[in-house]
């Protein structure tokens, strides 16, 4: 049971210096790693710069921007039985990366961004037959609509939405509420717990899926 797990923020360069990211602590992407370690899966977990260390028994891919995430988890989706997206990656990115520190000018700057490969997206186009393949929906209105319509679009399995609008749970808190929503028209609400709990209770839902 090979299990595929993103985590974190990615870095979008401006310069040598400047980056635009986000406030993803990679909690959630870790605990779903170190609770698929302790089943004896073998855990692959592509990350972004985050202060964690990462779980016993994790296979620890470090990653800075989109680019390098999307070949990353490329690289080792094809034979994964299961691919959790729990990564915020960064929607835009630098059109240009400046080799020097940008000087401060009296006239302001205006940044030109293009947008970067939805990885999820690619994933589900080349979903192998058999592999579940789960995304996260984070949402700061309309949560379970638009999570379905990621679930849709994106080809997934399953999706586990978040609402971003509350700060006690979510993205970069140590707790999390959860609905997971599954292809079929499944739905589990996991209620505000610690992140480890919720992990756990995800991937215990995905383990007898797989
Ligand atoms: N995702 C991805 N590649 C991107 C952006 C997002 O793989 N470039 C994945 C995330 O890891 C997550 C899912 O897509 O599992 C949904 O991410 P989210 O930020 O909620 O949605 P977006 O698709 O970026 O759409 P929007 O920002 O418009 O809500």
């Amino acid at each position: 049971m090979k299990v595929l797990i993103t985590a974190g923020p990615t870095r979008e360069k401006i310069d040598i210096v400047r980056f635009l990211s986000n406030r993803s602590s990679g909690k959630m992407g870790y605990a779903l790693a170190a609770a698929a370690a302790e089943r004896g899966w073998q855990v692959v977990l592509v990350s972004g710069p985050v202060n964690l260390s990462a779980p016993a028994g994790v296979r620890l891919l470090n990653v800075e921007s989109a680019a390098e995430m999307a070949s990353a988890v490329k690289a080792e989706a094809a034979d994964a039985d299961l691919v959790i997206m729990a990564a915020a990656v960064a929607d835009f990115t630098p059109k240009q990366c400046c080799e020097h520190k940008i000087k401060k000018t009296s006239g302001g700057l205006t940044l030109e961004l293009e947008a970067t490969e939805d990885i999820l997206l690619s994933l589900g186009r080349n979903k192998p037959a058999g592999q579940i393949l789960v995304g996260f929906a984070a949402e700061s209105e309309n949560l379970l609509v638009n999570a379905r319509d990621k679930m849709r679009r994106k080809n997934l399995d399953w999706i586990a939405a978040n609402d971003i609008s509350k700060t006690d749970s979510g993205f970069a808190a140590d707790a999390n509420t959860v609905t997971l929503l599954s292809c079929d028209g499944g739905i589990i609400e996991l209620a505000r717990d610690s992140k480890k709990n919720i992990a756990e209770k995800i991937i215990g839902i995905l383990e007898q899926t797989v």
